[in-house]
């Protein structure tokens, strides 16, 4: 049931052009330059008039809200929070009829996220649901939601519902963009032309990455701390990049927005701790540009992912490990692929239960 993998989390990194491709399906039509969601469609006045949304999720899917939070703010124009379920429901928040609570989760069985919900429900907010497993508790309780269909997680480290759930955040700011008038028809059609391209460059970021990211896994078996950066819509998905490190590998990984280096952990850097920077062309690169130069003053080990036939970052970088170009919005779910792939090799040469890692199970249905 592997399908040849030694893992399920390596099957499922591979699997993730299809199951982006899948998510797609049926909504994204690009030919008659059209995004077909019924969840949103049939409540997009309340989308529309919401004095904000709410993100709520926990973990991997947390990370996916924030990112769902620049895509919304930017393309929709529509106020975005993004809160830990867990923190939400203990701390009183103001909630309205006229907010609208977006809930993200894999298993749709998280007990945080499903008891903010409630509490959301209870105050009168219109609550949506984004869940992986069809019929879970979350999708049940929701007035409306988008399945992901990135098809059943089995490694408890999420891989596929994580880009998967960033695909959905996609489609939804998209239409509500369009709708709401924020986001020209120009501009929509290339958008959803290049997004319609990402299942076949996450192929190619497979097939040219993975030997490499493989490689370079080894020379880091022995470290005990990592640091991952990135500006912009890489910031969570440097987050996220950390996050998998350590839940699997058990080494000490933390993500930071670039720019919040100088504010204390740059004190930590020297020859011995790896910082893994996201540096693509579209986004604050020149910024990214002067973050390394601070890095290497310290001695840092820079892995950097970058686009191809980059130069600036790649000549001051340790490691490089390219990616193809695209829209800035997009370039967490190309950038996450080869984080994938380091956390999980890090972790199989370091011997550890890549599928199953102590202390952590796979829904957590408990607070
Ligand atoms: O099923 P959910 O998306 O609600 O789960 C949320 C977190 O427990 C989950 O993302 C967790 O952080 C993963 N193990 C991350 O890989």
């Amino acid at each position: 049931e592997k399908g040849g993998y030694e893992h399920f989390m390596l099957k499922e990194i591979f699997e993730q052009p299809k199951s982006i491709h899948d998510t797609m399906r049926g909504r994204l039509l690009v030919d008659e330059g059209v995004i077909k969601m019924a969840g949103i469609w049939d409540h997009v006045e309340k989308f529309k008039n919401a004095n904000r949304i709410i993100i709520i999720a926990c973990g991997t899917s947390w990370h996916a809200g924030l990112i769902g939070e620049y895509l919304i703010e930017e393309y929709a124009r529509i106020p975005v929070e993004v809160e830990y379920a867990s923190e939400f429901r203990y701390r009183n928040p103001i909630i309205t009829d006229k907010d609208v609570v977006i809930a993200i989760s894999q298993s749709g069985e998280t007990a945080d996220t499903m008891a903010a919900l409630k509490l959301a429900k209870e105050k009168g907010a219109f609550i949506y649901g984004i869940c992986n497993v069809v019929d879970s508790s979350i999708a049940r309780i929701t007035d409306a939601g988008s399945y992901t269909h990135a098809g059943p997680e089995i490694g408890v480290a999420s891989t596929k519902a994580f880009t998967a759930q960033l695909t959905i955040l996609t489609l939804i700011a998209f239409k509500l963009g369009k709708h709401n008038g924020t986001l020209d028809n120009t501009s929509f059609m290339s958008l959803i032309a290049e997004l319609d391209l990402i299942p076949k460059k996450i192929e190619e970021v497979l097939s040219t990455t993975h030997e490499l990211v493989k490689n370079i896994s080894k020379d880091f078996v022995k470290s005990t701390n990592f640091l991952y950066l990135g500006r912009g819509y890489n910031y969570p998905a440097a987050l996220e990049g950390a996050l998998k490190l350590k839940e699997i590998s058990y080494i000490h990984a933390e993500g930071y927005p670039a720019a919040e280096m100088k504010h204390g952990p740059i004190a930590l850097i020297d020859e011995n701790m790896p910082i893994v920077i996201i540096a693509p062309k579209k986004g604050h690169y020149d910024k990214i540009v002067s973050n390394v130069q601070e890095i290497k003053a310290r001695k840092g080990k820079l892995i950097a992912v970058v686009n191809k036939g980059d130069q600036q970052v790649s000549e001051m970088a340790d490691y490089v490990i390219e990616i193809p170009e695209t829209s800035e919005c997009f370039s967490p779910i190309l950038a996450s692929v080869p984080l994938q792939l380091l956390a999980y090799y890090i972790a199989v040469y370091r011997g550890a239960n890549v599928d199953q890692p102590r202390n952590l199970a796979k829904s957590v249905t408990v607070e």
